[in-house]
């Protein structure tokens, strides 16, 4: 079954210029671009975006990183893609993440870590409108 996804590349990815190499992984995997726009996040969005962690105590701290530079944010399709973007990209934590993921083999960080991508259906959804209306 065909899916969509939204991906962005946070602020490290783009300032550190793994753009091409990221959404080079996807296209060489099948995946199609159906939507991709370089933007800043703003702060209203940053806060619809990430509802579920606003009271956790790292929120501070990603907000602040997630506003710190332009990101890079995207549509993909594809068979079951919601699903194997997440397998693509690896662990929260890029220092667990395996070898072959995309945190795994370009990042050492777990609030740096490159990449954002939906977890479920209803992210998805919610995520895409939030982005692409
Ligand atoms: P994402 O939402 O960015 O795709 O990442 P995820 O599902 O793997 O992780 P999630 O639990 O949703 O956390 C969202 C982002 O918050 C930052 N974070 N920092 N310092 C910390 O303990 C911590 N925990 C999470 C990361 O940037 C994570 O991707
Ligand atoms: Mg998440």
């Amino acid at each position: 079954m065909s899916e969509q996804t939204l991906v962005f590349i946070k602020p490290d990815g783009v300032k550190r210029g793994l753009v091409g190499e990221v959404i080079s992984r996807f296209e060489r995997k099948g995946l199609v671009l159906n939507e991709c726009r370089h933007m800043m996040m703003t702060s209203e969005l940053s806060d619809a975006h990430y509802a579920e962690h606003i009271e956790r105590p790292f929120y501070p701290g990603l907000k602040e990183f997630i506003l710190s530079g332009p990101i890079v944010v995207m549509v993909l399709e594809g068979e079951r893609a919601i699903s194997v973007v997440r397998t693509m990209i690896g662990s929260t934590d890029s220092a667990e993440a395996a070898p072959g993921t995309i945190r795994g083999d370009l990042s050492l960080s777990k609030g740096e870590n490159i990449i954002h991508a939906s977890d479920s259906p209803e992210s998805a959804k919610r995520e895409i409108a939030n982005f692409f209306g």
